[in-house]
């Protein structure tokens, strides 16, 4: 079976507003096979953030090629992109990237909203990603007032929704205290090892990267062997 995201010697150049070249990324060769499970560590600007754009196809690499269920994304027009994207990636991001006017229910449905599914389906599954969470109770509530640890975990579900192949999270408990991170992070792990669901996540802790299946570290935009 293809691998769910695979980076063949990818880079990525920046040109800084002083006109020098940043290389982000260099050669960075690897794969993500069906349901498993990577760790990304590496210092502040090492590029990890970088590859994972790559990987969502919201970023395209300024050489090498990155596919996404075996297609490459820069052969794919726009369209295409975006619904393979829409249809087999969840992303979860350290600042949660909630709609604050909307209630819980109301966020974890927003990528059924936008794919056009049946809502009575896609209601019920939100239902069963927040009883999941522990959240149940918490459905109608308006978002904003929910603690960091709950939003994450409000996150977790939108990005479950659609049962993606691949979740992206970059330092998802970055911003949440050591308990409520673990917490949010088994729940990440125990979700998506329980759907088949392959992770690539960004973390600075070496005890959350041990949880992984493997890991992968940059330095400065190079791909540890
Ligand atoms: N849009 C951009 N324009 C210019 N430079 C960029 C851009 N995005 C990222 N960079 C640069 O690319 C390098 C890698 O950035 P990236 O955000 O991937 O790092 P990171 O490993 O995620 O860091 P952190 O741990 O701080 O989040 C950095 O030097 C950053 O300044
Ligand atoms: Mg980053």
């Amino acid at each position: 079976m293809d691998a769910v995201v695979t980076f063949r010697q990818v880079g990525r150049d920046y040109r800084t507003a002083g006109g020098a070249v940043l290389r982000a990324l260099r050669e960075v060769s690897g794969e993500v096979p069906p349901g498993r499970i990577v760790a990304i560590t590496g210092r502040s600007g090492s590029g990890k953030s970088t590859l994972l754009h790559l990987a969502a196809g919201i970023d395209a690499p300024t050489s090498g090629e990155v596919f996404l269920l075996g297609r490459s994304l820069a052969a794919l027009p726009d369209r295409e992109r975006t619904r393979l994207r829409r249809d087999h990636v969840g992303l979860v991001f350290q600042f949660f990237h909630l709609l604050p006017h909307l209630s819980v229910e109301e966020n974890v449905l927003v990528p059924a909203l936008v794919a056009g599914d049946p809502l009575p389906v896609a209601a019920a599954r939100a239902r069963e990603l927040l009883a999941r969470v522990g959240l149940a109770g918490r459905a109608r509530d308006a978002v904003q007032k929910l603690s960091g640890g709950e939003m994450q975990r409000v996150a977790l579900c939108r990005a479950l929704l659609r049962r993606p192949r691949l979740l992206l999270a970059d330092e998802p408990t970055g911003n949440l205290d050591e308990e409520s991170g673990e917490a949010v992070m088994d729940l990440l792990l125990g979700l998506a090892r329980g759907e088949g669901s392959a992770v690539l996540f960004v973390t600075h802790s070496r005890e959350l990267a041990a949880r992984a299946d493997e890991a992968w570290t940059l330095h400065s935009g190079v791909r540890e062997p």
